[in-house]
């Protein structure tokens, strides 16, 4: 490990990102980037395996890019570059596959998942629909932490397996070629507590592939319209109501001040405030948050902006340690 402690995340180019990235990945991530050494990359590769239609991928990389900078990511502080542009992962991706157990791989979550609703569904061959992109996401997603010498990975606990996966690998090889090189150990730095899990407008875990999701960047008028259509019961205005069990109160907590929190919480629970006018205070927060943020993100996004011209330094810059660190990993095993 160098003097510097280096902190490392990325996130899939699958969609447009909504505000549970923002708070569960995206700000924290932000955060750390004043007191660390600190890359955050598009995991476009990874992507691919969801992403199959060309136009929405491309558009879905500029659209993360430009969420990071538009909220708030220095680009002379932090390394921000695409996955695709670094060859060098997808080398190392080689080199550690053959230090992997499949056993390891058979137990990954998202590939047991996968084989759980085949057996749902009475469906005889458990690995149907599985490719070897799935099943060697893990893999890839080492490689990515490593080939950087990560110290901590900021994401959320729904990531945790795979960080343990990255420290088996690691670990794996290191006892195979630790005389020559050695990996840093990588660890999770997971937010605290269920709170940073926000729910979707259905009131599940909010996520882009369960299209519950409220995008960071909507234009004014169709956050709204989606605030405004967050399911709510038929309580009347001025009877009690429960904050805690509340969609919109939960989002708005995450957003409003302490005060403003607790002044809604008191009106919602002695009655007197009705969903509608919630929903309202949620959306001018909200607004009021992102209004700024969106300008900058709508700039990044007209085609002759310099968000090539970012990404290109950074994976300069990206590059420049991933070769350093393959050289080395290359010359551990044998290959130079
Ligand atoms: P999604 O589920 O929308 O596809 P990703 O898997 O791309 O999101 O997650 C990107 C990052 O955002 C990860 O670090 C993840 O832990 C975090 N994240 C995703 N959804 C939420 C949520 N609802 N609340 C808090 N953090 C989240
Ligand atoms: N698997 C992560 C997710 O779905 C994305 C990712 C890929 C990642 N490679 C990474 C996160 C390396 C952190 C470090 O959210």
């Amino acid at each position: 490990m160098g003097a510097t402690t280096t902190y490392l995340t990325g996130i899939q180019t699958s969609g447009e990102p909504h505000i549970g990235n923002y708070i569960g990945a995206i700000k924290p991530a932000l955060a750390a980037a004043g007191a660390h050494e600190t890359l955050y990359f598009l995991a476009d590769y990874h992507s691919l395996n969801s992403v199959k239609d060309p136009a929405k991928l491309r558009h879905d990389i500029r659209a993360v890019a430009s969420t990071w900078l538009a909220c708030g990511l220095d680009p002379q502080r932090t390394i921000l570059y695409r996955q695709s542009s670094i060859p060098e992962v997808f080398e190392l991706s080689v080199i550690l596959a053959n230090v992997t157990p499949k056993g390891l791989m058979n137990r990954a979550h998202a590939y047991k998942a996968a084989r759980d609703r085949n057996a749902a569904a009475g469906v005889e061959d458990l690995d149907a629909g599985v490719n070897m992109g799935l099943f060697n996401y893990p893999i890839l997603m080492a490689a990515d932490i490593l080939i950087m010498e990560t110290d901590y990975v900021p994401v959320g606990r729904d990531q945790a397996q795979h960080i343990e996966y990255a420290a088996d690998i690691a670990q794996s090889f290191n006892h195979l070629y630790g005389d020559t090189y050695r990996f840093p150990i990588p660890e999770g730095d997971f937010p605290q507590g269920d709170a940073s899990v926000l729910p979707g407008t259905d009131g599940q875990k909010m996520s882009k592939s369960y299209d519950n999701h409220i995008p960071l960047f909507l234009p004014e008028n169709k956050l709204k319209k989606l605030v405004r259509r967050i399911p709510t019961d038929s309580t009347p205005v001025e009877e009690p109501k429960d904050p805690d069990s509340s969609v919109p109160f939960q989002l708005l907590a995450q957003f409003a001040s302490a005060e403003h929190t607790a002044s809604v919480r008191a009106r919602l629970e002695a009655g007197g405030m009705g969903w509608g006018e919630l929903k309202n205070e949620l959306f001018d927060t909200l607004n009021t948050e992102f209004a700024p943020m969106r300008a900058r993100y709508d700039e990044l996004m007209s085609p002759d902006s310099d968000l090539d011209a970012i990404l290109e330094d950074g994976a300069r810059r990206a590059r420049e340690r991933a070769r350093r660190v393959l050289a080395q990993v290359r010359s551990a095993v044998g290959m130079a």
